[in-house]
């Protein structure tokens, strides 16, 4: 009564505007009919699906068919904070690797957990929001290894051309784009541990700044896909827009089980099942698939295009031999949880409450539009990157918060942390406020795998990322692990008395702590995934045999058939992976119309918006000679010469920790025996050995996981 009082009158108001956001909502872009044939089927409607079936549709003439697997996004989808409540939810795949060799040691069965879309706006409807293009070297590296026109500024205007920015000073520096169909923003109300974060790069030495601007070696408070405070799914920005076209029809529950090939071995249709109902529609031009990262390895590898040895051990007659599903990158994470001595992280209890549900919705404003809780990112080199090169090799992603910051409710589910784990680490700092560093290892060296489980569609393939099998992975991850202690200690954190948490890690009890040895224990124990697995339609030259499609993203040995999402990132780029797989499909969608937007470069400091925007109008047709990265058409912008690459410094000296002791510390000898007895266990691998790599001395050192923790074995 004492808390609902005093909040009832907020709750008329809280009605009106649930409804009124609701009507966002309420036309539907989905129909229940659909003809027998079309110019264009895309399936799935992701990230990319939903940019192929706007951009497709724009030409009248052209009849395009958009197959989603999901329904459509809601109001409580919405909301940025509440982004990880959407997981294990019938909007979600919900998919799970195989059981990790090397790493995933905390997670229940030693599996990840992979949330994908599926829903009308894909993994963009999960997703954390945060907009990041990643580094032009990534594109650059993809084109000289056969990726012909992606190189990046032959990319660089797709980003452009999608792109709606909001914030003044960014998006008159020079590097974005306006007038776009994607709204992107930066969340007006950061906490003050999200402000901390940029001053803490400053104070390591590196600068604060626009990450998609000149220089991506730098710390900020990240923009995201919002509109309004809200999310901006693909499905709204792209979709919404062009719902009333009558040429353009999506259906929704559409899950495609097979492509259907003719005798030339050409894609002429697609079966799928909508409500337990199995249809067949025909393709007079082309087919796309946009089935995301597992699926679409999975719906080609069903239908006949893939390794063949494996086709064949199925029983799935072989169209086409192709690495289908091999290749497979994801970018992964340990934690490295903070406590502070104020009240100012985003706690549940203390931040999902009716006055910020109003600011929310009636606003756009408040604590509910952290974009997932991500507050604060920063691109870091540790001593394995080019120290001369603005190339950096993790970023550190800061939630404002931990796993205690719901009471161990939504993050571990999702993440499938063990009891153990959260029960060692984290309980004996459930009434504290904290925040946790997340470096995110970007050009990780571990390759793994997507294989069919069964030839049924509806059995989920087998995942393997093979996360840390690489030894250089677990190396630079230890370094990472460093500069994140390093930035958590800086000043701007330590007003308000930042610590370290002293639980130690289950698995992690023979370490010193804090030790690179236990470091690298940790980031084994607790390796989570940042969700941007690609590579498993691989795009490069049509004679290497590593690849599946060509730089047109045609599968090759096929006609009528192309792959159009993150799958066909041959590596992974620095950064997060929604951007890139919309700038993918916008692409995409000009190479089908037979033309590409006139490559182009911002010139550091010399070039303005208006050029930007004009760039995205003035298209050369295909297949004339690129032109060379011309200068920018449009006056000068008003900007000094931004900071160079060369102006960013390596890190100062890290500060000796701080560490703050729990209440009721939980390290006696017994538990942690027990606790890794019982893990190893659930491990039901005693033979498991270990590429482990605690110090330098020890570097090659093979550890075998044993009661004790691991055991040197050589
Ligand atoms: C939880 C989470 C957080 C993330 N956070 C960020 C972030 O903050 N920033 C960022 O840049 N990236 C983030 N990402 C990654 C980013 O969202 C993805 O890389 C991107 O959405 C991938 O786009 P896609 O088009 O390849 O696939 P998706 O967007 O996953 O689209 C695939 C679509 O195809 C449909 N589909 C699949 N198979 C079939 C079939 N057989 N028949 C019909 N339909 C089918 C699916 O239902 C889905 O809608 C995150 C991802 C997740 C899951
Ligand atoms: C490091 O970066 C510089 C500047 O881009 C480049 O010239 C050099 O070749 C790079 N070194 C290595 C080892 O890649
Ligand atoms: C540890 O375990 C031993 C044997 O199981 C037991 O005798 C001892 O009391 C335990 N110590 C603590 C501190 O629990
Ligand atoms: C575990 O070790 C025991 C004894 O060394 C051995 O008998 C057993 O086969 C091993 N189990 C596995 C799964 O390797």
């Amino acid at each position: 009564m004492s808390v609902v009082g005093p909040l009832l009158p907020a709750l008329v108001p809280l009605t009106t505007l649930l409804w009124i956001r609701a009507a966002d909502h309420s036309v539907s872009i989905s129909r229940n009919d659909w003809e027998n044939e079309y110019d264009y089927i895309i399936v799935g409607g992701g990230s990319a699906g939903a940019v192929m079936a706007s951009r497709l549709s724009e030409d009248e003439d052209k009849r395009v068919l958009l197959l989603e697997a999901g329904g459509s996004e809601n109001i409580l989808s919405d909301i940025p904070l509440a982004a990880a409540t959407l997981q294990m939810t019938p909007i979600d795949w919900a998919y799970q690797t195989e059981p990790q060799e090397a790493s995933c040691f905390g997670l229940v069965n030693r599996r990840s957990r992979w949330p994908r879309g599926r829903v009308l706006g894909g993994s963009s409807v999960l997703n954390y929001m945060l907009y990041i293009r990643g580094n032009k070297r990534d594109y650059n590296r993809w084109a000289a290894e056969g990726a012909d026109g992606w190189s990046w500024p032959e990319v660089f205007p797709y980003f452009l051309k999608s792109e709606d920015n909001q914030d003044e000073h960014i998006a008159s520096n020079g590097y974005h784009g306006t007038g776009g169909y994607l709204t992107v923003q930066t969340p007006a109300d950061p906490t003050p541990i999200g402000l901390a974060f940029p001053e803490a790069g400053k104070h390591l030495g590196y600068p604060a700044t626009d990450l998609n601007g000149p220089v991506q070696t730098a710390f900020s408070i990240p923009q995201g896909t919002v509109r309004r405070g809200a999310r901006c799914s693909t499905s709204k920005a792209f979709l919404q827009p062009a719902r009333s076209r009558p040429n353009l029809h999506v259906v929704t529950f559409a899950y495609v089980t097979k492509i259907l090939f003719n005798a030339d071995k050409r894609a002429v249709g697609v079966t799928f099942n909508r409500f337990s109902l199995m249809n067949t529609v025909y393709a007079r031009k082309e087919i796309i698939l946009s089935g995301g990262s597992v699926n679409s390895p999975q719906l080609l590898m069903l239908s006949g295009v893939g390794p063949a040895e494996h086709l064949n051990s199925l029983g799935i007659p072989v169209i086409a031999d192709l690495p289908v599903g091999q290749n497979l990158q994801d970018h992964i994470y340990p934690a490295v949880p903070f406590t502070v001595d104020r009240k100012i992280t985003i706690v549940q209890r203390r931040v999902v409450t009716l006055p910020n549900l109003v600011t929310y919705f009636s606003l756009g404003r408040g604590p509910l539009t952290a974009l997932g809780g991500v507050e604060g990112l920063g691109f870091i080199k540790t001593k394995y990157a080019n120290a001369s090169d603005d190339w950096p090799d993790f970023q550190i992603h800061m939630l404002t918060g931990s796993l205690v910051s719901d009471d161990g409710q939504t993050f571990r589910r999702v993440q499938g942390v063990t009891k153990e784990l959260y029960e060692q680490v984290y309980v004996p700092y459930q009434s504290y406020d904290t925040f946790s560093l997340y470096p995110v290892l970007l050009r990780p060296k571990s390759r793994g795998y997507i294989k069919l489980r069964t030839s049924n569609p509806n059995d989920p393939p087998i995942i393997d990322p093979k996360y840390l099998t690489h030894p250089d992975d677990i190396h630079s991850m230890v370094e990472a692990m460093k500069i994140s202690i390093a930035v958590g200690l800086a000043p701007s954190f330590r007003q308000y008395n930042s610590a370290l948490f002293t639980t130690v890690f289950p698995g992690c009890e023979i370490y010193t702590l804090y030790s690179d040895a236990y470091l690298a224990c940790v980031a084994r124990v607790y390796t989570s995934t940042i969700y941007h697995p690609v590579g498993t339609c691989r795009m490069g030259r049509l004679d290497d045999p590593r690849t599946v499609v060509d730089p047109q993203l045609r599968v090759k040995g096929v006609t009528g058939l192309r792959v159009v999402d993150a799958s066909i990132i041959p590596t992974l780029i620095s950064g997060n992976t929604n951007a890139p797989a919309i700038m993918i499909a916008e692409k995409a969608a000009d190479m089908i119309k037979g033309r590409q937007l006139e490559p182009y470069e911002p010139e550091q400091g010399s070039y303005s918006p208006a050029a930007a925007a004009a760039s995205t109008t003035n298209y050369v047709t295909m297949r004339s000679p690129a032109q060379p990265a011309g200068l920018p058409r449009h006056r000068a912008s008003r900007n000094a010469a931004h900071p160079a690459a060369s102006a960013v410094h390596s890190p100062r000296q890290h500060p000796q920790p701080h560490v703050r002791d729990p209440p009721a510390p939980r390290r006696t000898e017994n538990v942690s025996y027990q606790q890794q007895f019982h893990h190893r266990q659930q491990m039901n691998n005693n033979a498991t050995t270990l590429r482990f790599l605690p110090s330098a001395a020890e570097s090659s050192s093979i550890y075998r996981f044993a009661p004790s923790g691991f055991v040197k074995v050589n």
